[in-house]
């Protein structure tokens, strides 16, 4: 099974027999769907919004968010059964406001017999000579006669390229494989990597550069850099960088835990920022002759349930980040909900004066708001969670200004019962400086408990946040069922996923430990679905 480390990494360590298993199980599911099953998505209660997501099934890492002829694209990892395993097609979905998607079915598929014979992976989307084209990477995985070749150092993945058909199509709709493809078969010659996937290429004068997601084992991470004047004829030069220190990536047993997934590069204000997927780690630095010198790292998000994060640049120039927000309830209820996986909101990044990275909600997203509630001024008393009367939803955007006083906790209770019995707190401990969420009473299904990996349930995640005095915490948190987005003072994200048991949890409140905390002002807005089907319609764009 593809498993989730301490650190948050999903990574691959299966046995042909688990995933034959695995990929029955999930077909089984595939069939549930095709019997009327849509009426059931559309009225699960946890499925989100107003969040991206196929119509069922899988949805994985965000490949190519591009944006073209006045419209976003987003291209995903989708697989039409509910597992990790799944085979990969890229999924497509088109938006002209960054906030309304329309799913448009599937652009990438497998070719029998071809190098993405197992699975079209993650890869970017770009445009080269006006040319929407995909880089990504196909797998060929046969895992019984793969052990010897990865000790070798091969590994079963080749980058391809697929060129959009007709440029002038406004939703990208059709694409071709090159016959060139694949445009790179082996990683370099006497390397021994143990993965060698997520191609994202830029482009500096008239030069393709790319990096290559891979890692050795006792070693670490890497990026490694190609160059290329036309994306199809590639010449390794180096690698970008290299991890400096990975506590725990020796363990030979697993060697996927000693790779880079996903990496991004690019530049924000002119300075380099590399991201890597783990732990949605950015590292900036110094960019010289084609090689980056890492000199400070940070987390764009704090969430273990946030992964593959991706960025594109759009028309007015801005640094648009997304991730994969995977599940956190067991398999066996993804599997029966026939659904797993959502698109993250879309954050903008931007450079701050200390060289650290600032992530918020894009402005767009203001335009889902509807009925508007406001209280402030509001003492928040210790250990006493307090329910605003009137103030209930899942599908919410709440703003929050606390005075952190002389608490050692302050923050806002969100999906609560009348009596608490549900809850989940997102705040500030003042202790250890640090936004959290706190999931750990969340919901009483044993679904979303005692999980195995990769899955994580419930529990305390967070992440450092310093604030200047006098201390105002800041939030902004979208709750979109199941999913949460929490924004805090214009620099940091966290994201969770709750499952709350009771239709009723939907209460909304105040708490504060240790001391007394002071409410300046919360708004909730409503927000406005982006389907009225929570995006159920289109499925039969996605049958492969
Ligand atoms: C990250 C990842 C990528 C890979 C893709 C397969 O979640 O493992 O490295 O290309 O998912 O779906």
């Amino acid at each position: 099974m593809k498993k989730r480390n301490a650190s948050t990494r999903p990574t691959i360590d299966i046995t042909r027999r688990e995933f034959i298993a695995t990929a029955s199980a999930s077909l089984a599911t595939t069939a549930l769907i095709g019997q009327g099953g849509r009426k059931s998505l559309a009225d699960d209660r946890h499925r989100p919004r107003f969040h991206l997501m196929p119509p069922s099934a899988w949805m994985n890492d965000p490949n190519g968010p591009l944006y073209w002829k006045g419209r976003y694209h987003m291209f995903y990892q989708y697989s039409p059964v509910v597992s990790i395993m799944g085979p990969k097609y890229w999924g497509h979905a088109v938006s002209t406001d960054l906030v309304h998607w329309s799913n448009l079915g599937i652009a990438l598929a497998p070719s029998p017999d071809g190098p993405d014979k197992n699975g079209c992976w993650s890869g970017s989307a770009v445009i080269n000579d006006g040319v929407p084209t995909f880089v990504y990477t196909g797998v060929t995985w046969s895992a019984p006669g793969e052990e010897p070749e990865r000790a070798r150092g091969l590994v079963p993945e080749r980058q391809m390229v697929a060129v959009a058909a007709d440029p002038n199509d406004v939703n990208l709709m059709k694409w071709i494989k090159v016959p060139e493809n694949p445009v790179l078969a082996a990683p370099p010659v006497s390397m021994k990597v143990v993965g060698w996937r997520d191609p994202a290429p830029w482009k500096e004068g008239d030069t393709w550069y790319m990096v290559i997601g891979s890692g050795q084992v006792g070693k670490g991470g890497m990026a490694l850099l190609y160059s290329s004047k036309d994306l199809l004829k590639w010449k390794y030069l180096h690698p970008l960088a290299v991890a400096e220190s990975e506590p725990g990536v020796d363990d030979a047993r697993r060697p996927w835990l000693s790779m880079w997934e996903c990496p991004d590069f690019f530049f924000l204000s002119g300075k380099p920022v590399l991201l890597v997927a783990r732990g949605n780690v950015y590292l900036t630095g110094t960019y010289s002759d084609h090689k980056f010198q890492q000199t400070s790292r940070g987390q764009i998000d704090y969430g273990s349930t946030a992964y593959a994060q991706k960025t594109t640049k759009d028309d007015k120039g801005r640094r648009i980040w997304w991730a994969w927000i995977h599940e956190k309830r067991s398999t066996e209820a993804q599997a029966s909900a026939g659904w797993a996986g959502v698109m993250s909101l879309p954050k903008l990044l931007t450079l701050r004066s200390d060289g650290r990275l600032a992530v918020e909600p894009v402005p767009e997203l203001t335009a889902l708001r509807r009925r508007e509630k406001r209280i402030s001024n509001h003492k928040i008393v210790p250990n006493d969670p307090l329910l605003l009367k009137g103030f209930e939803s899942d599908c919410a955007e709440i703003e929050a200004e606390i005075e952190l006083g002389d608490s050692h906790q302050a923050g806002v209770c969100i999906r609560s019962t009348a009596d608490g019995s549900e809850q989940t707190l997102v705040g500030y401990d003042r202790d250890s400086q640090k936004l959290f969420c706190d999931t750990s009473s969340s919901s009483t299904d044993p679904q979303t408990q005692g999980l195995r990996p990769p899955v994580v349930g419930r529990g305390v995640e967070s992440g450092a946040l310093q604030i200047e005095k006098p201390e105002l915490l800041r939030l902004r948190i979208y709750i979109d069922a199941s999913v949460i987005e929490i924004f805090a003072n214009g620099t940091v994200s966290l994201t969770d996923r709750v499952y709350p048991a009771s239709p009723s949890s939907l209460g909304i409140g105040l708490f504060a430990k240790g001391g007394t905390a002071h409410l300046r002002s919360l708004t909730l807005w409503e927000l406005a679905p982006i389907s009225n089907d929570r995006l159920t319609s289109g499925a039969e764009r996605f049958r492969v």
